[in-house]
């Protein structure tokens, strides 16, 4: 890897506890908080202080081995008790992401594979979250090299929200591919500004810089005119969950996204982990796309006027298949996905 272009962890594993970035404090200071207990992991992720769907699931799994060492020292013969339902807890935290109940997933079956006579449930536990973490990076390294291979003739990128080395392990997905490539040849790289929470502003403009990599804000309106300019060639993002028909939900205003690229010829590319496709979901239509607090919405002019200006505040859209040109996995890439095309990655 190098490291010179992935300089940044969200989430730092220590004899402590979980170090979380708090990513809502971000550009303007750099605060790592400790926590030592499953609920404060669930209010990190539930309050946005860890986001991306790779790092939300990284986190929970980094929760449960908090909650099995809580209960173990509280209980050591019976420190299953009361699991569960600490696992329900991180799974409420948020539920468009699917990297999330995938690594609870993962922790429950670790779980389920330790007698009860295990001398102490947290290093097995403690191993399988390292694991998953350093999984992903790798994740992204694999996928950053296959991502930048369509990439070699196009000028210029458009990205939307973060999808760096914050929202996941390391690296990045769709940034790992823009990292991959700006590494390879210069290009222009352009971020919208990803409203209402401003993840591209805060979040990808700082983590490019920290990077050295140039890169040029837009608002989220001027997407289509810079696709009409030919300024970019191809349209890169992140996915919260891939349905198995290749139909993604990703940060709102990805969809808009798709359809802008689409009239104007420029190529869309998601970049996912397996652990981001949701088999069990045949369609995007039955994807649960989180609703915020309209606060989050109403800008401080509106402030204390709740009551009489409402605003829908939808996290998430869902872009249809038919409109993404290529899924990258670090199983390999889905050209033009469908079920079927989708299918070839368990093979
Ligand atoms: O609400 P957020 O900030 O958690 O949303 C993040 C996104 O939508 C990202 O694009 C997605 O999780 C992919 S991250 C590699």
């Amino acid at each position: 890897m190098n490291s010179s272009v992935d300089t940044v962890r969200p989430l730092v594993w220590t004899h402590q506890g979980l170090e979380v970035l708090d990513q809502r404090r971000l550009p303007d200071e750099v605060v790592y908080h400790t926590y030592q207990s499953v609920d404060q992991v669930a209010e990190a992720i539930a309050s946005m202080q860890v986001r991306g769907a790779p790092a939300i699931g990284i986190a929970a799994a980094y929760g449960v081995v908090l909650a099995a060492r809580d209960r173990f020292s509280r209980n050591p013969l019976s420190w299953r008790d009361g699991l569960e339902t600490d696992l329900g807890v991180l799974a409420a935290s948020r539920p468009t992401a699917v990297n999330l109940f995938w690594a609870l997933d993962r922790m429950r079956a670790v779980i389920a594979a330790l007698s009860d006579s295990s001398p102490n449930p947290f290093e097995p536990l403690e191993k399988e979250a390292i694991a998953i973490h350093k999984a992903d990076i790798e994740a992204n390294l694999m996928m950053g090299h296959l991502g930048a291979r369509y990439l070699q003739n196009a000028s210029g990128i458009l990205t939307h929200c973060n999808t760096g080395s914050l929202a996941t392990g390391g690296y990045g997905t769709a940034l790992g591919v823009i990292r991959s490539s700006v590494a390879e040849r210069a290009k222009a790289v352009y971020a919208t500004e990803t409203r209402p929470w401003s993840q591209g502003a805060r979040l990808t403009i700082w983590e490019l810089n920290q990077d050295k990599i140039p890169a040029t804000l837009i608002a989220d309106s001027a997407a289509a005119l810079l696709m009409q300019s030919g300024r970019v060639q191809w349209v890169i993002v992140g996915a919260d969950r891939i349905a198995a028909n290749g139909d993604t939900a990703n940060k709102i205003g990805t969809y808009a996204l798709s359809v802008a690229a689409r009239h104007h010829g420029v190529k869309m590319m998601v970049v996912a982990p397996m652990s981001t496709i949701d088999w069990k979901t045949a369609s995007g239509q039955e994807i649960h796309i989180e609703e915020r607090d309209s606060a989050e919405l109403l800008s401080e002019k509106f402030r204390g006027k709740e009551s009489v200006i409402s605003a829908w505040n939808p996290v998430f859209d869902v872009t249809p298949a038919g409109l993404i040109d290529v899924i990258v996995t670090e199983k390999g890439v889905v050209e033009n996905p469908s079920m079927e095309a989708m299918r070839h990655l368990l093979g």
